[in-house]
């Protein structure tokens, strides 16, 4: 058995594209041999399921209510796990003190099972989109590369330094129309950093603008295999490549194997209530 991941993904707004790349780097976990979970934590529209063509008849809030785990599971066609969103009247977007401990279990029950566990974090700086980030131990920071992203992602990186116990962030610039252009903007949201402090950025990569994502989307089949060879599969590989292979960073992780309950904990600890 394999080392358990825990990456979540955050971004400051919606539509940046966090579950465009939580799906695929979930396709990609799964072709490296590793069970692999995605979480999908955010209420959205696009939700991650639908990327993938499938229906929901579950939801976690159904887990919560008391259905089994493993009927709320989807499985795509590629052998990946998907816990999908609470929807509609009933979603989760302002969770009471006992909902969060229950879903903790939830996520609890999911690390135990699989390698590789990836949430789709809400977008934002709501107590819930702070609490899914806060639960990994690797937490990739989703941007665009416009002014308002960037400002959007440094509030939302400056939020998780107060707020949460992540002490490092991987910063994504996605919809580059160049390399440098992903550089540049990450440089200025560094920039940001030096006036509202952050947990320590790093860059882990750009995703080029790509034609192929928007098809992957329309025809509900994951990029990396409808089109592995288009830019935006390429660069999505790359990324996968760090978050995945080798060694696995440490610095957000916990003593113990899973962990998740102990990062939250300190992350509510340090929240100034
Ligand atoms: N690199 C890209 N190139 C082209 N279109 C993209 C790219 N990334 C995301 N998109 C498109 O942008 C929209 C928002 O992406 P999505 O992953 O749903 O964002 P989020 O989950 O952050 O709300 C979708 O229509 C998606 O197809
Ligand atoms: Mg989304």
């Amino acid at each position: 058995m394999s080392a358990l991941r825990v990456i979540s993904v955050t971004g400051g707004k919606g539509g940046v594209g966090k579950s465009h790349l939580v799906a695929n780097l979930g396709v990609l976990a799964v072709q490296r041999g590793l069970r692999t979970v995605i979480i999908d934590a955010d209420v959205g529209l696009a939700s991650v399921h639908v990327l993938f063509g499938l229906t929901a008849n579950l939801h976690v809030g159904d887990v919560l209510d008391g259905a089994a785990l493993d009927e709320a599971l989807l499985t795509t066609p590629e052998g990946l796990a998907l816990l999908p969103a609470a929807s509609g009247e009933r979603s989760l977007t302002h969770l009471e003190e006992g909902q969060r401990f229950a879903l903790r279990a939830v996520w609890e029950q999911l690390a135990e099972r699989f390698d590789v566990v990836l949430i789709d974090c809400p977008p934002g700086l709501s107590r819930d989109a702070l609490f899914s980030a806060a639960a990994a131990e690797r937490v990739v920071l989703v941007a665009t590369p416009e002014p308002t992203s960037l400002l959007d992602a440094a509030t939302l990186a400056h939020a998780l330094h107060q707020q949460t116990a992540i002490r490092s962030l991987d910063v994504v610039i996605n919809g580059t129309r160049s390399e440098r252009q992903g550089q540049l903007a990450y440089g200025k949201l560094q920039a940001c950093s030096s006036v509202a402090p952050t947990p320590k950025l790093s860059y882990l990569g750009s995703l080029p603008d790509d034609h192929n994502v928007r098809r992957a989307a329309a025809l509900s089949r994951p990029l990396v295999t409808l089109a592995a060879a288009s830019p935006a599969a390429r660069a999505i590989e790359r990324l996968a490549a760090l978050l995945l292979d080798g060694e696995r960073a440490l610095e957000n992780a916990g003593g113990s194997l899973l962990g998740i309950e102990r990062r939250l904990r300190e992350a509510d600890a340090r929240r100034p209530d």
